[in-house]
């Protein structure tokens, strides 16, 4: 029985769930093309972008070990009109994969001018808009904060003629999923990608007894398997709560076609792998492949709505 990885995030339809994150293997134009050109893609979506280049923060700013990672990158990228000028070239080698670009919600005006200059190109999908930066020092990551995050979305709404989706942090409280949700369902956002890097975590070397990052005095957003049930607890309560036409991208903890097949019965729509990619290079697309597959396979599921968000509770 062959199965289909096929899914949709909106009208937006994609070959397979598989996707990077935003910031892993996506920096370089030669990054971007890679992974369109990897068969086991179904999307592929920019680093973050601001409107000048930037060379963030101090090395060494990424971090790992067998249960996932630290990163204090501080929005290293090219500038907005490197992703931009990448279109084109998406179009014409890869016009079956959707190309996404993300922008880091950093200065307002700045934000703005992007993304109504995003608006009008060809080749560009879709745009994630990025509230969730954990990496900025004295900033505060924007989606903690609710009026913030209200008069972002409210100026953000006028000037995205895309597709417009979330990059969201991580929530814990009850309370917020609902007053989050209430809100994102105000405007037309076609997809929420939960969830960003747990903020601001610590990770020890013990040989050094020293901090094994850098910026922040070491202080970095965790990713892989040690945000695994934060992420799919987001992924189900953003399902559950906002209208059925918004996509949920489940994003964080994925190291495996179980842990795929995990988000998705959760709600996940499609994945973004982060962690993993850093650690296995693009060849991780492939593997997860046919081993959510084979997971369908030996559940007698034939496509991705057979299971999406069919979690049973007890
Ligand atoms: C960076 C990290 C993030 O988690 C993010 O969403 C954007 C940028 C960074 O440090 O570069």
């Amino acid at each position: 029985m062959a199965v289909s990885l096929a899914t949709h995030i909106g009208s937006c339809a994609l070959r397979s769930v598989f996707m990077n994150a935003s910031g892993v293997h996506c920096t370089t134009q030669e990054e971007l093309k890679n992974l369109s050109a990897n068969a086991a893609v179904g999307a592929v979506v920019s680093k973050s972008c601001t409107h000048e280049y930037r060379a963030g923060n101090p090395a060494p700013r990424y971090y790992e070990n067998h249960l996932g990672s630290i990163n204090s990158m501080g929005l290293p990228n090219e500038g907005y009109r490197y992703y931009a000028d990448y279109a084109a070239a998406q179009v014409s080698r890869f016009p079956q994969v959707p190309y996404i670009v993300s922008v880091a919600a950093l200065y307002l005006e700045e934000n703005l001018h992007i993304i109504s200059e995003l608006s009008d190109i060809e080749g560009i999908a879709a745009l994630e808009l990025n509230l969730s930066c954990p990496n900025l020092p004295d900033k505060p990551l924007i989606a903690y904060h609710y009026e913030n995050t209200r008069s972002l979305l409210d100026l953000v709404s006028r000037h995205c003629r895309k597709p417009l989706g979330l990059k969201l942090p991580p929530y814990f409280d009850m309370p917020d999923f609902v007053r989050y949700a209430e809100l994102f369902s105000r405007y037309d956002i076609h997809f929420i990608t939960s969830i960003n890097s747990i903020p601001n975590g610590l990770i020890v070397d013990i040989e050094s007894e020293s901090v094994t990052i850098k910026p922040k005095n070491g202080l970095g957003g965790l990713g892989g398997a040690y945000i695994k049930p934060t992420t799919l607890a987001n992924v189900r309560r953003f399902y559950e709560l906002m209208p059925p036409q918004v996509a949920i991208i489940g994003c964080g903890g994925i190291e495996n076609g179980t842990d795929v097949f995990e988000h998705i019965l959760c709600g996940a729509a499609a994945v973004q792998i982060g962690t993993q990619l850093m650690k296995e290079g693009t060849a991780v697309f492939a593997r997860l492949e046919k081993e959510l597959s084979d997971c369908m396979e030996r559940k007698g599921y034939r496509c991705i709505d057979d299971f999406k968000g069919k979690l049973k509770v007890l």
